[in-house]
Formats: structure tokens, sequence, C-alpha cells
């Protein structure tokens, strides 16, 4: 198929650096958007590896993603500073409020909510990052306008 030709392409091109693998799971997440599984037993032959070990490896980092996002990504922080600020009980308002829990996708295709940890921005947590936009302390309204951007 199509995946698997760019998938060895790109495998290819990088097998030979020196802990190869996140790197190549990185280029395939930028080719594709996610991380194909028909690329994992691709990858795993290439490195002599075991197909256990890369999809152990993608479902440990949780930057990649092993399904297509949606059309925006939302991305929540789960780290100490922001659960110190009410994180958790933002991250449950978001996940009500959107319908999915982590990983999910809305049956819309129009949002994915990730979990991340730490943005860089604890001074102004709760944080989250929209499409690559941060926001800082989150709260209900903001939420409100998070939901209806993604929604719009
Ligand atoms: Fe959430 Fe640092 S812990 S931004």
């Amino acid at each position: 198929t199509q995946i698997a030709s760019r998938a060895t392409a790109i495998i290819d091109e990088m097998k030979a650096l020196e802990g190869p693998l996140l790197p190549i799971l990185h280029e395939i997440q930028e080719e594709f958007g996610h991380v194909p599984a028909e690329t994992l037993p691709i990858i795993a032959k290439a490195l002599n590896i075991s197909n256990a070990e890369v999809h152990g490896v993608v479902t440990f980092y949780h930057d990649y993603r092993n399904h297509p996002a949606g059309r925006h990504v939302l991305k929540v922080c789960r780290a100490e500073a922001c659960q110190s600020m009410g994180g958790d009980a933002i991250a449950a308002q978001i996940s009500q409020a959107l319908g999915i829990g982590f990983h999910e996708t809305t049956k819309d295709n129009s949002v994915t909510l990730e979990p991340v940890y730490c943005l860089g921005l604890c001074a102004c947590a709760p944080a989250a990052m929209l499409d690559g936009e941060v926001i800082g302390r989150l709260d209900a309204d903001k939420i409100e306008e998070i939901v209806q951007e993604v929604r719009s």
C-alpha cells in the first residue's frame, strides 16, 4: 500500500541512526498524523525487534496516536502543577463537555482529546493546548469557549 511504501522509505532513511525507533515513530506520525497499525510490523522487521516492542513504545509515549486525530486536537495538561490547581476537575469537565475520554475522538470527528505532561505553562495552571496554541488558567468559561470553537 501507499502507507507501507512511504513508511518503508522513512524507515530506510532513519534506521542507521542511533536509537532509531523514536525518531522513526515521530516521522511516521508527522507524515500520517498518527502511527498506522500496518506500519508497526514493518518497523519491527527493519529494526529487528518484536511487534510487541514497537507496540509497547507507541502506547507508552503519550505523543503517539494509533488512530487518525479529529479536525482539532485538544491536549489537557495532566502533570503535577496543573493537578494541584484543580486540573483533575477541569479535565473531567472538558471530557464531559465533549462527551469523550482521553485518547478518544468525537463521533463527528471534530476533536481528539489527549493528555499531555507539562506544557511549560505551570505558572498559568491549569493549562491546555488547542491545535498548538496554549491556553492558561482554564476555567468554566474557557472550557465553554474551547467547546464552541471545536464544534464550529
Ligand atoms: Fe501543567 Fe506544567 S504542569 S503546564
